[in-house]
């Protein structure tokens, strides 16, 4: 299988549109060693002419631009994205469907039934939709059983509820049910390859760690490299625990458990423009070079 990162940056991108912190100020002026990165959003395909997308980014606009092979190829209408896999109803993760209501057929969205929730009355996008290009709803089972998509090939999913949060709009942000966030395996059937994606992990509970061993490769959550970061930045006193994610740094972040599973790509993505890991010349990024840890950038492609 092949995934393509086309969006490696978190909620706001980077730089965001109103953010002065160190990261974005230099990348504006040019004083820093990084890249720049639309929200977060990768496509997943065994063809290259058939994509799952997993999340749509306020950005697909310019993700789609950015990388030919999901572009329209044949008739009037047409797109290589045939499913989208929503593993939360975040705004960053969500809003670009929004921008893909010109579909000449329903959008086949898989998501969780907490998530559908939340897009019928926080953000009522499905609902919405129904007057644009209309909506295949697809429960995502959190059972264990795994699901196919009609149209991909050789390609089977399993996933599970994570420890992270609902979004500030949904009516249940500090009410958290299963299937508010969900972290996804996805296997090529007849190789057997896995790669777990997760993009917001708050917790690493004993389920997610099985699925971490039992990959090949790991896609995790990269928001924040301190807990207080934020704070830290002189922009908010949330800490990446409140707001739903891991930090790398500390006793119990991902380093450490990323450190334990040295046989496999592990790639950090869904990145704040907060985390000092976006200046390649870091002290921190220098940490996971040494440690053979990667920070996804969008346009990466790996072939698994
Ligand atoms: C998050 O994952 O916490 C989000 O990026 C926050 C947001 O979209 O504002
Ligand atoms: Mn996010
Ligand atoms: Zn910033």
């Amino acid at each position: 299988m092949k995934f393509r990162v086309l969006g490696s940056g978190a909620g706001g991108g980077y730089p965001q549109w109103n953010c002065n912190c160190s990261n974005c100020n230099r990348l504006r002026n040019g004083q820093i060693n990084a890249v720049s990165r639309t929200q977060s959003s990768i496509a997943v395909s065994t063809d290259e002419r058939n994509w799952v997308l997993f999340n749509a980014s306020p950005d697909i606009r310019t993700q789609i631009e950015n990388f030919p092979a999901i572009q329209p190829k044949t008739g009037i209408r047409d797109t290589g994205i045939k499913a989208v896999i929503l593993i939360d109803s975040q705004i960053d993760h969500t809003t670009g469907l929004l921008i893909l209501r010109e579909s000449n057929s329903p959008l086949e969205i898989y998501c969780s039934e907490m998530v559908r929730q939340d897009l019928t009355t926080g953000f009522p996008v499905l609902k919405m939709l129904e007057d644009y290009c209309g909506v295949n709803h697809h429960r995502i089972p959190l059972d264990g059983s795994s699901f196919e998509i009609p149209g991909i090939n050789d390609l089977r999913f399993h996933s599970h509820s994570l420890k992270s949060k609902a979004p500030p709009y949904s009516p249940h942000r500090h009410d958290p049910h299963d299937g508010d966030n969900i972290g996804v395996t996805i296997e090529q059937i007849s190789t057997g390859k896995k790669l777990y994606y997760s993009p917001g992990l708050g917790e690493i509970e004993a389920h997610v760690q099985k699925a971490m061993e039992d990959a090949d490769c790991l896609l995790v959550d990269g928001t924040f490299w301190r807990q207080n970061e934020m704070e830290h930045a002189g922009i908010s006193k949330k800490t990446a625990r409140e707001m739903g994610h891991m930090s790398q740094s500390g006793e119990n972040g991902m380093l450490s458990v990323l450190n334990k599973l040295p046989n496999k790509r592990r790639v950090l993505i869904h990145i704040n423009n907060t985390n000092p890991i976006l200046d390649q010349d870091s002290e921190e990024r220098q940490i996971l070079t040494e440690a053979g840890i990667e920070v996804a950038q969008d346009g990466m492609e790996i072939d698994l």
